[in-house]
């Protein structure tokens, strides 16, 4: 089976979050179950000037983008693993930020975009690619199904692949004036009520989702939350009539990446049998974010919070509850970017709490690693959560995660449970601060007793959420929608 994965993030070449993840892992989980597979990625400023090997292939793809047609260079890397193309026009990538500067979107994102997939196109036709699938993921590359049946000037292309779409997060649905249509080339009628209209404007991840032959979202739960108008975004009734082919599979961890045993990012090793390292990678958490080690720093526990600073990651929440927070007598170690108000309050606790409150902002894997690895407890309070990927980490680091049951969260975490051994985490269902306090406390006093603690992380530990499982239920769902053309 030929697969043709396209996205626009992958790591380690270039990611703003969870979709980079799954670029870079479950292309090589296909790969481990006999699938050719094939990516295909934009070649941004952050893929140059990262250290990874890659050459230009010559191949040359004319790409119409409304009157101009703009030449696409085709690079590919020189690494082990699945094929990897590049597609290099610096006019269009060759940007600071993938998307967006803090203050708002690039002003060209679907020109851009369109632009990327029309030339990946010209290279499956360039190559001679008889790919079986083409799984293309989020509003980036929601116009793929498209442009595979109109061709990159719009007048019509044999179409001989089946289309799968992973919805990664349903909150960015790549919504364009209509003014900008004509850089798509596509004819008027796709721009109709039945495809890419929406409310006057041009709405990809609807698109994708009518056109596509399968489509996915990352948990089981979040499938079915975004029938409902709380979480649909609008989209509710077009995911309702396409129930039929909609199916939810969870992410998984890319432990070559993720596992205090091997990895090099972090102060010290360790594994459910010897947990010694632990302790190391909190001191150097603590001491590297300039927190106060004072007497007794063993026993307070460190709450490890990575994300982007924006509603969905439970920010509102956080800022109501953290003045509760601090009067625990705890740690706080926070990373990330996003919204200006949002930096800007974890920067206020910070200078309120500058003993026991410490901050990043920016993205840096590294310290994302010593933050899975020296907490006690992870905080996820996120509002929805199509799948989260940190709070499986937490678990392999032996760090507790705190979420709110929400879509992959509440898949994956269950409630600690002394009494029969069982539970990973805790949960609450209320999205209020009063909740997440409660949450955090019971936590707090778990984490005291370390005859509850100390088995609970072991347990922890062993749980297997390996991207092969997800890989098998991909290759299921691609073998069900070839059966069917
Ligand atoms: P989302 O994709 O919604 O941001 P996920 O939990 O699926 O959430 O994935 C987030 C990924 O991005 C994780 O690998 C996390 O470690 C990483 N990440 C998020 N923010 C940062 C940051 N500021 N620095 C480094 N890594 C980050
Ligand atoms: C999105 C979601 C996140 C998910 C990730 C990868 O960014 O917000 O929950 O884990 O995509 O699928």
């Amino acid at each position: 089976m030929k697969v043709v994965f396209v996205s626009s993030e992958m790591r380690p070449f270039a990611s703003t979050g969870g979709l980079g993840d799954v670029g870079g892992a479950l292309p090589f989980a296909l790969m481990g179950q006999g699938v050719d597979v094939m990516r295909v990625m934009p070649m941004y400023r952050r893929v140059l000037e990262g250290n990874l090997q890659c050459s230009d292939t010559h191949i040359r793809i004319q790409v119409p983008v409304g009157l101009r047609t703009l030449e696409a260079e085709i690079w590919r890397a020189d690494e082990p693993g699945p094929a990897t193309y590049f597609v290099r026009k610096d006019e269009f990538f060759d940007r600071r930020e993938l998307y967006s500067l803090p203050e708002r979107d690039y002003d060209d994102n679907f020109e851009r975009f369109v632009f990327f997939q029309k030339a990946v196109v010209g290279l499956l036709d360039t190559l001679h690619v008889q790919a079986d699938i083409v799984h293309t993921n989020d509003w980036q590359t929601a116009l793929m199904p498209y442009f595979l049946e109109y061709g990159t000037q719009g007048i019509g292309r044999e179409m001989h692949e089946r289309t799968v779409f992973t919805i990664h997060n349903l909150a960015y649905q790549g919504v364009f004036p209509s003014s900008v249509f004509p850089y798509s080339s596509l004819p008027y009628s796709c721009f109709s009520l039945e495809e890419l209209e929406f409310y006057g404007n041009i709405n990809c991840l609807k698109g994708a989702i009518k056109r596509c032959h399968q489509v996915t979202t990352v948990s089981e739960r979040y499938a079915k939350e975004i029938l409902t108008p709380e979480f649909g975004s609008g989209l509710e009734g077009v995911l309702a009539e396409s129930q039929h082919k909609l199916t939810g599979i969870l992410n998984g961890v890319d432990y070559g990446e993720w596992d205090p045993r091997a990895d090099i990012l972090i102060a010290a090793s360790y594994s459910a049998d010897n947990m010694d390292g632990k302790l190391t990678c909190k001191r150097a958490l603590l001491e590297g974010t300039k927190l106060r080690l004072k007497k007794g720093w063993e026993k307070r526990p460190v709450i490890g919070m990575v994300s982007r600073l924006v509603d969905q990651k439970g920010m509102d929440l956080l800022a109501n509850t953290m003045e509760a927070i601090m009067q625990e007598d705890i740690y706080f170690v926070m990373l990330g970017s996003g919204l200006e108000m949002y930096q800007e309050l974890c920067l206020s606790w910070a200078k309120k709490w500058p003993e026991r409150f410490a901050v990043q902002i920016g993205y840096n894997n590294a310290l994302a690693h010593q933050i899975e690895a020296g907490s006690d407890i992870f905080m996820m309070p996120s509002k929805f959560e199509p799948c989260g990927l940190n709070q499986m980490y937490s678990l392999r680091y032996g760090t507790l995660p705190i979420v709110h049951a929400t879509g992959g969260l509440d898949d994956t975490i269950t409630n600690l449970d002394p009494s029969n051994n069982t539970g990973n985490g805790f949960k609450f269902t209320e999205y209020t601060g009063a909740a997440l306090l409660s949450s955090l406390r019971e936590a707090i006093a778990r984490y005291r007793d370390t005859d509850i603690w100390y088995p609970a992380r072991r347990r922890i530990m062993a749980e297997d959420f390996s991207w092969d499982r997800s890989a098998e239920r991909y290759i299921k769902l691609y073998e069900t929608t070839l059966a069917q053309s």
